[in-house]
């Protein structure tokens, strides 16, 4: 109340606070469309599916979902080859379907967001189509949408050379593949079948930006942007170095080289800016439309690389993804670090920014496969606190694990090239794209075809949607109290984060609080270790509203908060269930919230 008058007085009288977008606080779910649920028992999953769990959704506290792709596509990296950006591919529905799907999901509140693949498209497209006919750009119109180029082999030599050392993605094999008819190299950053578009010709621009309108009008809310660093190379597209600190053995063969040219050129953010302007096109800006970038970083300071980005994009309707979730070793120290630091950065750039993280997607080990049961627990506190965007991957909230696919099953392309994957399984990224394990029933109750396109989890009659629904203490249904305690509370939505001093190297402690001193605000703390920890805040907590350990002892609602906890929760020295000066037990691998005095 006090900021507020403090406010009123130094602030201009015409002074519009911005509205915060939706993204800003959004649980976004992440659906592989393929794996979520079939509706026509063909194996394989559709749009029609998705509106079958919408209500699903609904109850675990969605905000909006993000489709990863359902275009017409050959398939042969499974969507991401786009056959025609402006429509849906028979095998997960129509495009009746599809707006179908937008007035359910409107219906119940939820905004939703697809992906858009920019950097490259199918080999199948009418654009290479057209582009692979001719190079004579008097006659073909196409013949510069796709970047083409001369062999490099000497004069009169009878084999060809490509142009550069520059690897796929996917493989770790060549980027480049030659084509009869031009007499040329195509580069291709993924698949052979995934040609790159040439982003340095304006026409690609606009056409790309088309496709945005053509789904921004059937009101969608958003984009995922695919592969982003790729979108712009070293013009003179010389060789990538090698990579001093590769171990061959241990490292996948992409990693031989350091992609300093064949990606990340800075002309990336000018073209990201481009596309975000198209959402603040007058006849968009009615639902705040907001678009996420993919991009690893590969450097050695993954945060400059983010904040890139932001600098480089508008914060108000466009952000990177965090991938620290995926990437950094499940540790406090370096959790610790890195929130404190990136934070602090954001604040610093706007206040606007949003952050945007993801602890699992299609392409990466599932989280409880990556740092086990129990941690992946305290990871749903920890993501679910978070500031921003937070991303949850279909099938995490009810702990699905990396599933082992028979040889003769593999699908993934990259499957190829994934020599090396230590314990997580060298099989591509089949499996953490198996299907949604809901039921005990047959196929888990994702499909009542024969066999499924992937195999169901060997878990899946124990690890299912019904089972947990069932047990008021499962990853479920912390998941499920997570969120309503997200969608209701002000401070975790728009808060700030501060990082707390805590006496311990295990636990990570942060603040979320509103700049309103009205609003409740929270103290996160995170056992990373194995071990029960004691440790100390050096200041006063109020209540312990929520224990990842056992989610139906607290109360979601901080404005009701329960009088008493249970007993396994009365964990603080005077055993009241408050923490008095901030000494606190931590069991092993234990989250827990705290409401802020
Ligand atoms: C992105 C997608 C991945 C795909 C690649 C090429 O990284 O997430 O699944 O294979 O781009 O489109």
């Amino acid at each position: 109340m006090r900021d507020r008058i403090r406010n009123s007085l130094i602030l201009p009288p015409d002074f519009q606070p911005i509205q915060p977008s939706w993204a800003e606080g959004a649980l976004v779910y992440h659906i592989y469309p393929r794996s979520f649920q079939d509706s026509n028992a063909d194996g394989v999953g559709d749009l029609l599916g998705v509106i079958k769990r919408m209500d699903y959704l609904k109850e675990l506290g969605v905000n909006a979902i993000w489709l990863s792709p359902f275009y017409p596509s050959p398939m042969a990296d499974f969507g991401y080859d786009v056959a025609d950006y402006c429509n849906v591919d028979p095998m997960f529905g129509t495009l009746d379907d599809f707006k179908q799907l937008m007035a359910e999901a409107d219906r119940r509140d939820i905004r939703v967001m697809i992906d858009l693949v920019s950097n490259h498209t199918s080999d199948e497209h009418i654009w290479f189509k057209e582009s692979r006919k001719s190079r004579d750009h008097t006659t073909n119109p196409f013949n510069d949408w796709y970047i083409w180029r001369d062999s490099v082999a000497p004069a009169g030599s009878d084999t060809q050379q490509p142009p550069n050392n520059w690897r796929n993605a996917l493989t770790g094999g060549p980027a480049w593949e030659w084509d009869d008819t031009r007499q040329q190299y195509y580069l291709h950053s993924f698949d052979i079948h995934q040609p790159d578009l040439n982003w340095s010709n304006p026409t690609v621009r606009a056409a790309i930006k088309q496709a945005m309108r053509f789904w921004l009008d059937l009101g969608v809310d958003g984009f995922r942007v695919d592969a982003v660093y790729w979108m712009a190379k070293e013009p003179l597209m010389s060789d990538d170095p090698g990579n001093p600190s590769f171990v061959e053995g241990e490292d996948l063969p992409y990693h031989a080289l350091r992609h300093d040219n064949s990606r990340g050129w800075p002309a990336v953010y000018a073209y990201l800016s481009e596309m975000a302007d198209v959402l603040h096109e007058e006849q968009y800006k009615d639902k705040q439309r907001f678009m996420v970038t993919e991009a690893y970083p590969e450097g050695h300071n993954p945060l400059v690389e983010y904040l890139n980005f932001y600098v480089g994009m508008d914060p108000k309707v466009a952000a990177p993804f965090n991938f620290e979730g995926l990437t950094m070793p499940w540790d406090a120290s370096t959790w610790r670090k890195f929130l404190r630091a990136f934070h602090h950065a954001l604040n610093q750039i706007d206040p606007h920014c949003v952050a945007s993280y993801a602890f699992g997607n299609h392409d990466q080990p599932r989280i409880a496969t990556r740092i086990g049961e129990a941690a992946a627990r305290s990871a749903s506190v920890l993501l679910l606190t978070l500031p921003g965007m937070v991303f949850l991957y279909y099938g995490d909230e009810i702990g699905m694990k990396n599933v082992v696919i028979p040889k003769d099953m593999v699908q993934d392309p990259a499957a190829k090239g994934d020599v090396i994957r230590g314990d997580l399984q060298p099989q591509g990224r089949d499996p953490e794209r198996t299907p949604m394990q809901w039921t005990a029933a047959k196929n888990g109750g994702f499909s009542d075809a024969a066999s499924t396109w992937l195999p169901l989890a060997p878990d899946y009659e124990q690890c299912n949607v019904e089972a947990q629904l069932a047990d008021p203490d499962s990853l479920l249904n912390l998941y499920k109290k997570l969120g309503t305690m997200r969608s209701q509370s002000d401070s975790l939505k728009h808060g700030q984060l501060k990082v707390l001093e805590v006496d311990s190297p295990y636990v990570l402690g942060y603040s979320r609080e509103h700049t309103d001193s009205d609003v409740q605000a929270y103290v996160v703390l995170v056992n990373f270790s194995g071990e029960p920890v004691t440790c100390s805040l050096g200041a006063p907590l109020g209540r312990r509203l929520l224990s990842s350990l056992s989610p139906s002892a607290g109360s979601a609602d901080g404005a009701e908060l329960q009088p008493d906890l249970a007993p396994s929760e009365a964990v603080t020295e005077s055993g009241s269930g408050s923490a008095g000066e901030g000494s606190v037990r931590l069991e092993s691998h234990e989250a827990v919230i705290y409401a802020a005095v």
